[in-house]
């Protein structure tokens, strides 16, 4: 026997973004002193100048709600309209429940099914690619799609492979239905061969440990071997956004806009060059004031270039992300 299936017949495309900022301006100059650093050699190795952390009030729910109000209003439609709301995010400290849960109710969902995913900084495009499919197969009308970090709490301010590089803030898509198609299919995948090359740095068992063997008692912070990440993704990145625009069925010509995850501005260049990027095309750079957010970091960038007028309504944008796992993700959207 065949069971009914949801009657819709429908495209889907990014509707509204909104975005939210850690409200803390950090220059390299203050974090140089505890890693034996130089305000040269982050910008010369990175190309931040400086990065956004949140303050003791800026919640990761508190950030992602302020961040979806902007996107629902830039969307036209209202919360109660959105029935899934996917949080993509690490760095929530309560494990259990979905913090997604709260910020639907928060934002006053009518009872919007909530959960959250774990593909670190890949975890935004991932949430897209499953509201896309959730859209067009009926299962959801709206969906908000979140991704927020603060990872200022989980970084050793210590240690000289991370402290200079991550940083705090929170991106929101709302996904709905359209007559065109504004998502094109995802490229994604993972690379666990290469799992621990950005991890936890402790199981939470050690922190904690037993009786009669005391944990650490210190937050199990990010570890990351930064050189072999940057040697993987400047390679295998490109093909896989070359592999995307291919199932956009456009060509680098024809894109407008092009949305890297924030990770590093050398990979950036690494990446576009590549790709042989025609020069009509607007990179973000957003990473050189706001630091690598993961999660957050596609929507922060994107979101930036329409406010500043480089990415415009109808642009064909190019989002790719990776990260821990080794997971990644990419699709074209129409921006809205
Ligand atoms: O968001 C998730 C995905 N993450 C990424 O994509 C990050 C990818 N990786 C990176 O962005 C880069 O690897 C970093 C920016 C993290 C580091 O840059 P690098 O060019 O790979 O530096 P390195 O680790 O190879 O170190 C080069 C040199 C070493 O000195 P020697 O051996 O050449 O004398 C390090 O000891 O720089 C030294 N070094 C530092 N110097 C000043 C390492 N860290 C620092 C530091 N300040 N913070």
């Amino acid at each position: 026997m065949s069971l009914a299936t949801t009657p819709v017949d429908t495209h889907a495309r990014i509707l509204g973004i909104g975005s939210y900022r850690g409200s803390l301006i950090v220059p390299n100059a203050d974090i140089i002193a505890a890693i034996d650093s130089s305000d040269e050699w982050i910008q010369q190795r990175s190309g931040i100048r400086e990065r956004r952390f949140a303050d003791e009030h800026e919640s990761v729910q508190f950030m992602s709600v302020e961040a979806s109000k902007v996107a629902i209003q830039r969307a036209g439609i209202t919360a109660a309209e959105i029935d899934c709301v996917v949080v993509a995010t690490v760095s929530h400290l309560l494990q259990t429940p979905a913090i997604a849960t709260a910020i639907a109710h928060e934002l006053g969902t009518d009872k919007a099914a909530a959960f959250d995913i774990s593909a670190a900084c890949a975890g935004f495009c991932h949430g897209v690619a499953l509201a896309n499919d959730m859209v067009r197969a009926g299962s959801a009308t709206n969906v908000l799609v979140i991704g927020v970090e603060r990872l200022s709490e989980i970084t050793d301010p210590g240690d000289r492979g991370t402290a200079f590089i991550f940083a705090d803030g929170a991106g929101a898509a709302v996904v709905g239905r359209s007559e065109t198609n504004g998502i094109s299919p995802v490229v994604w995948g993972s690379d666990g061969e290469y799992f621990d090359y950005i991890r936890q740095r402790e199981d939470w068992r050690d922190v904690v440990g037993t009786p009669e063997e005391p944990g650490s008692g210190v937050m199990p912070f990010l570890t990351m071997q930064g050189s072999s990440v940057f040697r993987w993704a400047s390679f295998a990145m490109a093909k896989i956004a070359n592999e995307t625009l291919e199932r956009a069925g456009i060509t680098a010509d024809e894109l407008d806009v092009f949305v890297p995850h924030q990770a590093n501005m050398r990979i950036i260049d690494a990446m576009a060059r590549s790709m042989k990027l025609p020069p009509h095309v607007r990179i973000a750079r957003d990473i050189a004031e706001q630091g690598n957010t993961s999660a957050a970091s596609v929507p922060l960038a994107l979101d930036r270039m329409m406010v500043e007028g480089e990415a415009r309504s109808g642009d064909k944008a190019l989002l790719i992300a990776f990260g821990a796992g080794l997971a990644y993700a990419a699709q074209v959207v129409v921006v809205p």
